[in-house]
């Protein structure tokens, strides 16, 4: 088969392969891969600043991957032939609390992921795909939308009429917004970009603040919440800046650790985050129980990922180029073409 192969660090040692296509093991099914979607996790990997000790070796790289069932090993029961399905990325977290560390059974790095023509997964890490998608919309959900969904449903509970604050438009935070308003959620919006602004205003947001013309964007916050701030936030940026998300949150409301785009260190007022009784809640993806419960409202709330662009798989080098310069929505490449 023909696959991309992580070969070192850096986009330059990503190199198009033939390999042996895979047989597989008992609980095993092999996969005819239609389409794969990027990842922050996956520049990263690439760039070398994703846990480079676990990621030193060579291997077929992106983890959200949708694709065929075409054979399957003999204790296979889950699944059948021709079933359609999105890969797990923590494939040994399936429900309840995770393991010790599940980094290690990860895939798209430091195990095969899914840009290539077949792919192993273990049964038990496969998820049927919600039917009313298409293989690139399929192939965007198992880390941003798992993420956003395990934060604002799995731990907060989220009930129409509550408040979301949403950072940016990345990739979960645009999930995070449809998510959320497809619950009956208010959903307020901060991002770099009046453009993007109105985009997410389409999918859901109901107040945008630009934190760059607004810098204080928190004290907005407070304004359009009568004070009282908001119940659930995404936290996506990270550092210092956890204060002020502290400032916009409610009493007893979440902070929802997911990302650091501003720094892993923080220097939190604690006073603050007390009086407030604020929970702190770290993520880490989610558990294959969350993945199958999220298809299912998917498919109940039509919610359809954003796709900025697709690639075919010849050119996946641009697709994670244009990752690094930044997009609306998810990148995706096509792997097998229709
Ligand atoms: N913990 C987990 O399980 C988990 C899972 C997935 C992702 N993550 C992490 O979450 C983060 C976001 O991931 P992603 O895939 O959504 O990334 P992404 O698509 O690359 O998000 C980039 C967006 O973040 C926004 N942003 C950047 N700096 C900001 C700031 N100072 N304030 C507000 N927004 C800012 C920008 O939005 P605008 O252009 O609108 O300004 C930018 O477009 C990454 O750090 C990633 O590693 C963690």
């Amino acid at each position: 088969m023909k696959a991309w192969q992580k070969q070192g660090i850096g986009l330059e040692n990503m190199k198009l392969v033939e390999m042996e296509t895979p047989k597989p093991g008992p609980k095993q099914i092999l996969i005819r891969v239609k389409a794969v979607s990027l990842n922050f996790r996956d520049k990263a990997i690439m760039d070398g600043s994703y846990l480079p000790e676990l990621m030193n070796r060579k291997f077929v790289p992106v983890s959200d991957t949708v694709g065929v069932v075409v054979e399957m090993g003999s204790e296979v029961t889950r699944l059948k032939l021709g079933d359609r399905v999105t890969s797990h990325l923590y494939t040994k977290w399936i429900e309840g609390a995770p393991g010790e560390d599940e980094a290690p059974d990860a895939i798209g790095g430091p195990n095969n992921g899914g840009l290539a023509e077949y792919m192993i997964l273990e049964e038990n890490a496969a998820v049927l795909a919600p039917t009313n998608l298409t293989d690139e919309e399929a192939s965007t959900l198992p880390i941003a939308a798992l993420t956003a969904w395990f934060s604002l449903v799995e731990y907060g509970n989220l009930k129409s009429g509550e408040t979301v604050l949403v950072q940016g438009t990345g990739g979960v935070s645009i999930f995070a917004v449809q998510i959320a308003s497809a619950l009956g959620a208010r959903v307020i919006a901060t991002t770099s970009s009046d453009d993007k602004g109105e985009k997410v205003r389409k999918l859901g947001a109901t107040d945008i603040i630009n934190y760059v013309k607004t810098p204080n964007w928190e004290d907005e916050v407070l304004k359009l919440t009568d004070g009282k701030g908001v119940q659930h936030i995404l936290e996506v940026v990270g550092g210092d800046g956890l204060n002020q998300s502290i400032k916009a949150l409610a009493q007893q409301g979440y902070i929802y650790i997911v990302g650091f785009l501003n720094g892993m260190m923080s220097n939190v007022n604690l006073f603050s985050l007390l009086a407030k009784q604020a929970r702190i809640q770290g993520i880490y993806v989610g558990h294959r129980k969350a993945f199958d419960e999220m298809n299912q409202a998917f498919d109940k709330y039509q919610i359809k990922p954003v796709i900025d662009t697709i690639y075919s798989f010849e050119q996946a080098i641009e697709a994670y180029k244009h990752l690094a310069r930044g997009a609306f929505g998810k990148i995706v490449i096509r792997v097998e073409e229709n």
